[in-house]
């Protein structure tokens, strides 16, 4: 087993591009775990399958392999050999993740992965139950969040990147509609861990919020 840090939060806490690039300063491996989920998404979405046949959509997420691959400096996931790192990102699976991500069935296979890519290297993780359920004798633990106001601002880059304009309302809708599903579905949810260190991004800057962790984990 590697060194494993691990970062929970809800969305729009700063969460991803920072693990990413305290992964780039430690020489450690990132894994995003909610782009795991929301490939599974993608694909229940592509299938037509109702998210309601919680069976199927854990098949899917068995029957799929997801793979992430560093491309000049942007990180890319992987659904099979096909590249969806835009896609995963579209406003339609923000709105079905939450529910894929509340299957059980699905939760036991993707953490199972998570699992197995500690084996070999150092890890950076980042999602909403590392510290909790996936590993809970991490070495490291944060818990990274911000204003909700703050949390959409930061979304709308996002969101423009890929061609999608949302107004900071819808996207604080959205925002609060996801963690009400996910702080509050029975199987691991998204809960800062006794352990953890908060780290409060409302009124940080990203070279803060790097150095703060980074400093934790070299001292
Ligand atoms: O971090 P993100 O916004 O890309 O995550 C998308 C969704 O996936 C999020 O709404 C909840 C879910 N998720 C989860 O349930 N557990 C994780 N470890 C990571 C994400």
């Amino acid at each position: 087993m590697g060194i494993i840090v691990a970062i929970d939060g809800p969305a729009g806490s700063g969460k991803s591009s920072t693990a990413k690039e305290v992964a780039r300063r430690l020489g450690f491996t990132y894994v995003d775990t909610g782009a795991m989920y929301r490939t599974v998404t993608l694909e229940a979405l592509r299938r037509k399958v109702d998210v309601k046949n919680k069976n199927q959509v854990a098949q899917i997420a068995q029957e799929i392999t997801i793979s992430f691959k560093w491309i000049e400096d942007v990180h890319h996931t992987f659904l099979n050999d096909e590249d969806v790192s835009d896609k995963i990102r579209s406003s339609m699976v923000a709105d079905m993740v939450s529910q894929v991500s509340a299957i059980p069935g699905v939760r036991e296979v993707l953490a199972e992965r998570q699992r197995q890519m500690a084996m070999i290297d150092n890890i950076v993780m980042e999602g909403r139950d590392i510290g909790t359920n996936v590993f809970p004798d991490a070495d490291y633990k944060f818990y990274m969040d911000a204003d909700i106001r703050v949390r959409a601002h930061r979304r709308i880059k996002d969101y423009k990147n890929i061609g999608q304009d949302l107004s900071i309302d819808e996207i604080a809708r959205e925002l609060q509609k996801r963690d009400k599903i996910d702080s509050s579905r029975s199987h691991s949810p998204l809960k800062k861990a006794k352990d953890a260190i908060i780290i409060d991004t409302t009124d940080l800057t990203f070279e803060e919020q790097v150095k703060k962790i980074v400093t934790i984990i070299q001292h």
